[in-house]
């Protein structure tokens, strides 16, 4: 059996304590016989910094370019507020995605049939939701230049980010929204502002020209990015792939989250290009929530997000499929059964801790495995 190199990047706040439970679920995996992983792991984010006084270092960048998959937990906090900009928490987690090149972000926001109540949406409205945002992560204003405060003459200060997308970017990540789409409900959703944006306009056409040339049996429909987050709280059922650029895709898919009944659900991929060598794709599997300062320490974070974005690698960088639908129906077990942390548990009831969600887990995979 093939050993899968995994590199565990906990970060701050509630990271590692969500990393901690998916540990637990990558020994079980790995003792129980059906997958063998071997894990380092390292800094990122602001203990990355006070550590070596940089949110990666370039040793940490070697070992997840050298790793199968990198396994993400969350970045930031008050206590690196005040650091140089460049050094901030969150620059670890973007020069990971730039210099791997995982410019395909999968989002999924699946609401669980047990947590229909916990959303902040009525029953009706997202029971049995199932859409993925597919998000443009290493283009857009995160990454264009100029991005700069200067100083202008009579001492104001400007500020600059600059949207920047090229036709390449758009096709790649409209070809992976089709493509997915096909395996799903067959349709995409586009969101841009053409109204506005120049990028907008570029998006549109380019999306349209991909459809038109290579998935014209995937129903295409083009949504203005506001409209459609107005549409995600109105009727999110419409939705099958949501298609969008970087910062639209950051905003939608926190909308998305509370559909399902938190932030703490939701799982993502972050992946780049097949190499047509090997077969194999550089990723990187994230939660789509922060370190959550407010309650970082106290055992109170949901670990779902982060053990689903576990299931995702199983099935997108190891072909695990069997195993990863055996993690995300033990997940569908555990709430079935009543498992809820804080984020998920009805006011004034009992809730679990992250520790114990992680337990009840790993109890219903061992029910799964006989
Ligand atoms: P956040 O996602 O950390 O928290 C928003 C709210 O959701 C908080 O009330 C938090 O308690 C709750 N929440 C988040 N994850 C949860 C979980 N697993 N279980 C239960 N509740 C959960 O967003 P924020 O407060 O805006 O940002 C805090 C820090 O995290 C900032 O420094 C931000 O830059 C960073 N951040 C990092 C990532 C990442 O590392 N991928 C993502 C988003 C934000
Ligand atoms: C996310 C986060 C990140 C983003 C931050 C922490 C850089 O909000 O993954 O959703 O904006 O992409
Ligand atoms: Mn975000």
């Amino acid at each position: 059996m093939a050993t899968h190199k995994l590199l565990l990047l906990p970060g701050d706040g509630i990271g590692p304590e969500v990393a901690a439970e998916v540990e637990k679920l990558v020994a079980w995996f790995t003792r129980s016989g059906i997958a063998a992983f071997e894990t380092e792991r390292d800094l990122v984010g602001g203990a990355a910094y006070d550590a070596h006084g940089v949110a990666i270092s370039e040793d940490a960048m070697k070992n997840a370019k050298a790793a199968d998959a990198v396994l993400f937990g969350a970045v930031g906090g008050p206590k690196w507020a005040d650091v140089p900009y460049e050094h901030r928490p969150e620059a670890g987690l973007l020069r990971l995605r730039k210099d791997l090149g995982l410019f395909a972000n999968l989002r999924p926001a699946i609401c669980y049939g047990a947590l229909a109540d916990a959303s902040s949406l009525k029953r009706e409205l997202v029971e049995d939701l199932d859409i993925l945002i597919v998000r443009e992560l290493t283009g857009g204003v995160y990454f264009g230049e100029p991005k700069e405060i200067v100083t202008l003459e009579d001492g104001q200060k400007r500020a600059v980010d600059t949207q920047l997308y090229t036709t390449g970017e758009i096709e790649r990540i409209a070809r992976v929204a089709f493509d997915l789409a096909r395996k799903r409900s067959n349709k995409v959703s586009s969101a841009e502002k053409h109204n506005v944006m120049k990028s907008g306009v570029l998006w549109k056409q380019v999306v349209t020209a991909v459809h038109g040339a290579e998935f014209s049996d995937v129903a295409l429909e083009h949504v203005l990015a506001d409209n459609c987050a107005m549409q995600l709280v109105r009727n999110p059922r419409q939705y099958d792939v949501i298609v969008c650029d970087n910062l639209f895709g950051d905003i939608l898919s926190d909308v998305a989250a509370m559909l399902t009944g938190s932030l703490g659900m939701l799982p993502s991929a972050s992946l780049g290009a097949e190499d047509p060598a090997t077969g194999k794709r550089k990723a990187l599997y994230e939660p789509v929530h922060g370190s959550a300062p407010d309650i970082a320490g106290q055992s109170r974070a949901n670990p779902l997000a982060m053990i689903g974005s576990f299931a995702m690698s199983l099935r997108y960088s190891f072909g695990l499929i069997e195993a990863a639908d055996m993690l995300e129906g033990a997940i569908t077990d555990a709430l079935a059964n009543g498992a809820r942390t804080g984020d998920i548990a009805p006011a004034g009831t009992n809730s679990l801790s992250t520790t114990e969600m992680g337990d009840a887990i790993l109890r219903e995979l061992e029910k799964r495995a006989g």
